[in-house]
């Protein structure tokens, strides 16, 4: 699969999204929402209005990560709202295979997350309920955050238990991506990349987008 890269509008300017989604519009796969409801994570950040309003001010398919305590509650709403992809934490989701199927059947992407401590093996025979696969790189909740080079062998098994039984699920990374670690998570089988801060923090966030991806094609 190609490389697709999805910038992270929480390291963004928060009153003028529309404009910071403009920056990366030509050169980014998706734009990267982060929810966060203060309970699941410690930090709160934007919901299902600001979604609504984003979708009608970007071109670009909306990648909803969703670190709410209640995602089987919420999720579906944030697919019927029209976003491409909609993400839930394994952790969270109290019933993942309907939630899940929900979100496909709204038009979305069917995403699931797994914090840097949860085991992937436990979820294998869940791969054809999903269309990505999530494995955080830093515990959820902050952009900024270093890069948790602890996870890598979990991104490796991943991808070995994909290319086994999952079909054509993508392998996406969150946390700590930057052109110095960027590399590794493709050399371990990551395909989708999210970046908060490596592309908002960047003066030309398009060109911050370009190398990223020339680094993680090479
Ligand atoms: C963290 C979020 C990330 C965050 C990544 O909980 O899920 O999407 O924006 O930010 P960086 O790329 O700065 O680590
Ligand atoms: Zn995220």
């Amino acid at each position: 699969m190609a490389v697709q890269i999805s910038p992270s509008i929480l390291s963004a300017d928060f009153a003028r999204l529309a404009d910071e989604a403009a920056r990366v519009g030509d050169v980014a796969d998706w734009l990267h929402v982060d929810v966060m409801d203060n309970h699941f994570v410690p930090n709160l950040t934007l919901g299902l209005p600001v979604v609504e309003s984003l979708l009608k001010a970007t071109p670009l398919p909306l990648d909803c990560h969703l670190m709410i305590e209640d995602p089987d509650r919420w999720a579906v709403q944030y697919a019927e709202a029209g976003a491409g992809s909609v993400t839930i934490h394994a952790e969270a989701a109290k019933a993942p295979v309907r939630t899940l199927r929900q979100i496909r059947r709204a038009g979305a992407r069917a995403g699931f997350a797994l914090n840097p401590a949860t085991p992937v093996e436990p979820y294998a025979d869940l791969f054809g309920e999903i269309d990505m696969l999530l494995v955080m790189t830093v515990e959820p909740g902050f952009g900024g955050q270093p890069f948790l080079d602890v996870v890598l062998p979990k991104v490796r098994r991943a991808r070995e238990l994909i290319d086994r039984h999952g079909g054509e699920v993508w392998l996406q990374v969150d946390g700590g991506v930057s052109a110095a670690t960027i590399e590794r998570c493709a050399e371990a089988g990551a395909d989708v990349f999210v970046a908060g801060s490596a592309v908002y923090g960047a003066e030309d966030a398009a060109k911050a987008v370009q190398e990223l991806r020339d680094l993680a094609e090479s």
